[in-house]
């Protein structure tokens, strides 16, 4: 079933600086690109030059301006003519009026004689625009004055020149501009905080990726314009002001205004410029290399940033040391921002976070809540190289950022913090996305993206998750150390530049240090390390040609092996989940497709683990010795599932009965993934899937047990819904009666390994929401006791989502939940009060909190995603939150993007988990009507299509999931 990634976020829930370091690149920045010292090389080079001159030889062919005069460009990329170099921007935001004035002056290279500069700018008043030359500007001459033309439909302005401008040369553009500070979440926006004492405050802050910078200041809102800023902020004395660098000095102005001044940024992309203003405190520290790290909150917050503080120091170290290139910037703040849409934002300097994605209460936020805060800071540090430091060209490419920031975190947080055992949660974030990309309707890694909105939607499972299960399958084939090295020159060659897939591959391929000799493009030195084979194999592939087959091409492989005495014959093709092989459409959807599949296996008879490279469509492979059993994908590494024809299942699960511990925990967990996506696919019967669960019982690796469970519980879930309830009563049975002993020793006690706390919380929920009584009793009681104490009693932290969704089943209980809402200041209780909340079964209920939602004061617009996702999962809400969604369309869309985070979650989380065929042609009629009226998302398909196999699952494997029930209770 596709479920989208955000969810995981709202509800996981969930001294002195190196100055020195960073004058040595700002010096460098003032010349790079001129392009007479650099004609062809550096970063001028990455553009491509424009066809300036078709505006006149038909001006027909361009769009009008709003003032009814002709538009002088009509693609929606800027035109490469005019680059800039320098923004000079003062912002004075007004937090009692909620509108902003402000005034920037942007120095640009001239590439080519031209009439015009065009940028973009969305939703902002100019007031005033005009030109100097240099000489102008050395002689103080004032600036002329220009024409502005306006073209909202690409979100751009045209500035007209009396005069051409002349190549080579250098100007300098002064725009003065006002707007509102913006009602959402993107561009200068404003957000409000409830104070203890009930005051309600006002803070300005900005959220600019992908394409938003242009709603606050004009400018070349394209990651490849990368730039340099000098921010000025006008505030009160009452308020303090952020942005990327440390502030240099305050200015007193008349009347008592303070004017913060702050040193240059280095080089970088619009989307990565932020500032704030705000009351917020903060707690600091400094890093060994020097940087001073600061942990900003809403005073009231100021106890929870104490975790981030010693998080974000301690990764801060680790990356610096692990890239071997200094954070290039004198500080770092991290700050928790009360309305956000997202989960965090990179900004280079000043990383902005949903309050649950930075806050840490030791009262109320549990280990999922740690792991989540631990994650969203790894993952957003990671970026100040992958994204900031070297960005993508174009966001067609959003994987070189995301994709890489989410593999780092698994690097960095094995290293930083083994203690939260991150390493045994990676295989999910590979299953989570093979979800999506095992439908006709996935994309590849590399997509194109035109308009904003495509643009928002390339922030993807695609491009996170598979992105790092890619590099994650790439560094187990390379080495963790080649690949190390191989990043380390990417990142050094394209610091402060911009890149591209193929100089990826390429400096993956050409990595070896000056001292190492080479061979084949691959460091000598390293492959001595290794066995022979794998030398052999590194050095015979084209690696650019094999990422090719990752990253341009949608989908996953399916490997299919048989076992044929002493060979194996192994044959791929594309994996597709809900369509099977006898399906007419079957054959079309293979036509082309063909992987370089880096394959590993195990047998049994020896530790070792065998590889190969699968670049044909059939292949085989010897094996040396008689073996009882092969495992291919060895800890699930690779990004590819595997089939067994012939005994191989049977080998598998007889190994697993006998002795499970002679496969590792991941090579487990894969079993049981892949089974249950064979399923999907017809590929293997259900109860042969069924058949390899019944190993859980002696499993002795939570998150192999959690695995198993989550496939059972899925099940259970969608027979629920569907009111099948003989099935529906036979699973709650099975459940609790085959887990009863994991069930029955959990004790309510935060206690044990990050992993024995995920299992508590996983179990006994599951054991609550099955009405099992002893579960019922122990969460009723300790709720009553919270009650009883005004809210004073701290229940423990891993078991407070369950005592309250316990607790918000009876009138009293939920109605004493929604007061504790409104009053608790931590987030992470917040979240677990409002899914209490959501689980009521009482329809009335979950419309007020509906209501709230929309409303936005008690329940903030930023949850509001979350809380339909959540609705949509109740059985009694299932159909209320779709209704909602429908009836409500236009004022959704009034407070979120359509492309965001926000809106796909809601539309994704009210429909895809459907599974009749009347529920698919209304969602899909609802699809063709807002596609009717302009609102098209490419997750339309995705949807229809999950919906469709839910369908297929159903009609298919009810039956055997009943007959199965009947021999297992
Ligand atoms: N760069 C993104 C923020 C973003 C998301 C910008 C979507 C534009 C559109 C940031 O680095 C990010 O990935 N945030 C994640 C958290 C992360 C830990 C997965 C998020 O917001 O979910
Ligand atoms: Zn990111």
């Amino acid at each position: 079933m596709f479920i989208f990634r955000k969810i995981d976020l709202v509800f996981h829930s969930s001294v002195m600086a190196n100055s020195c370091r960073k004058l040595v690149f700002n010096i460098y920045i003032g010349f790079y690109c001129s392009a007479v010292i650099m004609p062809q090389k550096g970063i001028c080079s990455q553009f491509t030059s424009s066809p300036i001159d078709e505006f006149n030889k038909d001006p027909e062919a361009f769009p009008v301006a709003t003032n009814g005069e002709i538009f002088p460009w009509h693609e929606l990329r800027l035109p490469t003519v005019v680059i800039p170099l320098h923004y000079d921007l003062l912002i004075h935001p007004n937090l009692t009026s909620l509108d902003f004035v402000a005034s920037e002056k942007i120095e640009v290279l001239v590439r080519d004689d031209t009439q015009f500069i065009v940028l973009h700018s969305k939703d902002l008043e100019i007031i005033n625009a005009s030109l100097q030359s240099e000489e102008d500007v050395r002689y103080r001459k004032p600036g002329e004055r220009l024409t502005v033309l306006s073209y909202p439909a690409h979100q751009q302005i045209a500035l007209l020149v009396p005069e051409k401008l002349r190549a080579d040369l250098r100007y300098s553009v002064a725009i003065d501009f006002q707007a509102k500070l913006a009602d959402g979440f993107e561009g200068f926006y404003k957000s409000t905080y409830r104070t203890l004492g009930g005051e309600t405050r006002t803070i300005a802050v900005t959220d600019f990726e992908p394409t938003e910078a242009r709603m606050a200041f004009p400018c070349f809102d394209e990651p490849l314009f990368k730039a340099n800023f000098s921010i000025k902020i006008r505030r009160e004395s009452r308020h303090i002001a952020l942005s990327n660098m440390p502030k240099v000095k305050t200015i007193e102005l008349e009347g008592g205004l303070l004017e913060d001044h702050f040193e240059t940024t280095v080089k970088m992309s619009t989307y990565l410029v932020a500032y704030i203003v705000c009351d917020f405190t903060s707690v600091s520290g400094t890093t060994s290399s020097g940087v001073k790290v600061s942990i900003y909150a809403s005073p009231d917050k100021w106890s929870q940033t104490h975790y981030a503080l010693e998080a974000s120091l301690k990764l801060l170290d680790f990356y610096e040391n692990y890239f071997d290139i200094h954070y290039p910037l004198p500080k770092l703040d991290l700050i928790a921002i009360p309305d956000f849409a997202s989960g965090a934002m990179e900004n280079w300097g000043l990383i902005t976070y949903r309050e649950t994605s930075l806050l840490f209460d030791p009262k109320t936020s549990s280990t999922s809540d740690k792991l989540w805060v631990t994650k969203v800071i790894a993952h957003e540090l990671a970026h100040q190289w992958f994204g900031n430091l070297v960005t993508m060209e174009w966001w067609n490419d959003i994987w070189l950022n995301e994709g890489f920031a989410t593999y780092m975190e698994l690097i960095s947080l094995n290293i930083t913090y083994p203690e939260l055992q991150f390493d045994e949660n990676f295989s999910n974030t590979c299953f989570e996305v093979i979800k999506r990309d095992s439908l006709n309707s996935s994309h590849p890694i590399s997509n194109q993206a035109k308009t904003p909105t495509q643009i928002q939607e390339m922030f993807d499972a695609v491009s996170y998750n598979k992105g790092a299960c890619i590099l994650n399958m790439l560094k187990d084939f390379l080495s963790e150390e080649t690949f190390r090295k191989g990043i380390i020159h990417y990142l050094k060659k394209f610091s402060y530049r911009n890149a591209k897939n193929d100089d990826l591959w390429h400096s993956l391929s050409n990595n070896c240090l000056e001292s190492d000799s080479t061979s084949s493009g691959f460091c000598y030195s390293d492959s001595k390390k290794t066995s022979n084979t794998l030398a052999f194999l590194r050095e015979n592939v084209e690696l650019k040609e094999m990422m090719a087959t990752w990253t341009l091409q949608k989908g996953i492989p399916l490997v299919v092996v048989k076992r044929e005495g002493r060979s194996l014959r192994l044959e791929q093709e594309r994996f597709l989940s809900g369509v099977s092989k006898e399906d007419p459409e079957w054959g079309t959807l293979q036509e082309r497709y063909l992987w370089h599949i880096p394959v590993t296996y195990s047998t049994s008879s020896s530790n070792e683990i065998h590889r190969h490279i699968l670049k044909l469509k059939t292949d085989t492979l010897d094996l040396s010795e008689k073996t009882n059993w092969v495992k291919f994908n060895v800890d699930s590494n690779g990004y590819y599932i595997v089939h067994y024809e012939g005994q191989g299942w049977d080998e598998l699960i007889t190994l697993l009965n006998q002795n499970h511990t002679l496969l590792r925990p991941k090579d487990r967990i894969g079993l049981i993934h892949d089974a249950f996506q064979l399923v999907s696919a017809g590929r293997l019967t259900l109860d042969k899937a069924l058949d390899l669960t019944r190993y859980l019982q002696h499993e002795t690796s939570i998150p192999a047990l959690l695995k198993g469970l989550e496939y059972l519980e899925l099940f259970y879930r969608m027979v629920e819904r569907r009111n099948i309830s003989d099935v529906t009563e036979n699973l709650k049975h099975y459940l609790l009666q085959y887990f009863k002993p994991v069930i029955d020793t959990q004790s309510w006690v935060d206690e044990g390994s990050v992993w024995d706390r995920m299992l508590r919380s996983t179990v006994l929920k599951l054991a609550c929401y099955l009405n099992h009584a002893p579960c019922i009793q122990k969460a009723t009681e300790l709720f009553s006791q919270w009650m009883e104490s005004s809210g004073k009693l701290n229940i423990p932290t891993d078991v407070l989502k369950i005592v309250y969704s316990v607790g918000a089943q009876t009138t009293s209980g939920w109605n004493y939940l929604l007061e504790q809402y409104e009053l608790s200041l931590s987030g992470a209780e917040k979240n677990k009060i409002l899914y209490a909340l959501s689980t009521s079964r009482q329809q009335e209920k979950l419309m007020k909190l509906i209501e709230l939602g929309m409303e936005g004061k008690v329940i903030k617009t930023q949850d509001l995603a979350a809380l339909l996702f959540a609705i949509a999962r109740n059985p009694k809400g299932q159909q209320l939150a779709w209704n909602f969604v429908k009836e409500n369309w236009t004022h959704l869309l009034k407070k979120f993007e359509l492309g965001s985070f926000p809106m796909r979650t809601i539309v994704s989380g009210t429909t895809s988990h459907f599974s009749s065929k009347d529920e698919l042609r209304e969602v899909k009629l609802f699809f063709e009507y807002l596609k009717a009226q302009g609102s098209h998302l490419d997750i339309f398909q995705t949807i229809l299509e999950a919906i469709s196999k839910n369908i297929k699952w159903l009609e298919k494997n009810l039956p055997t999931l009943r007959k199965w029930l009947l021999i297992s209770i």
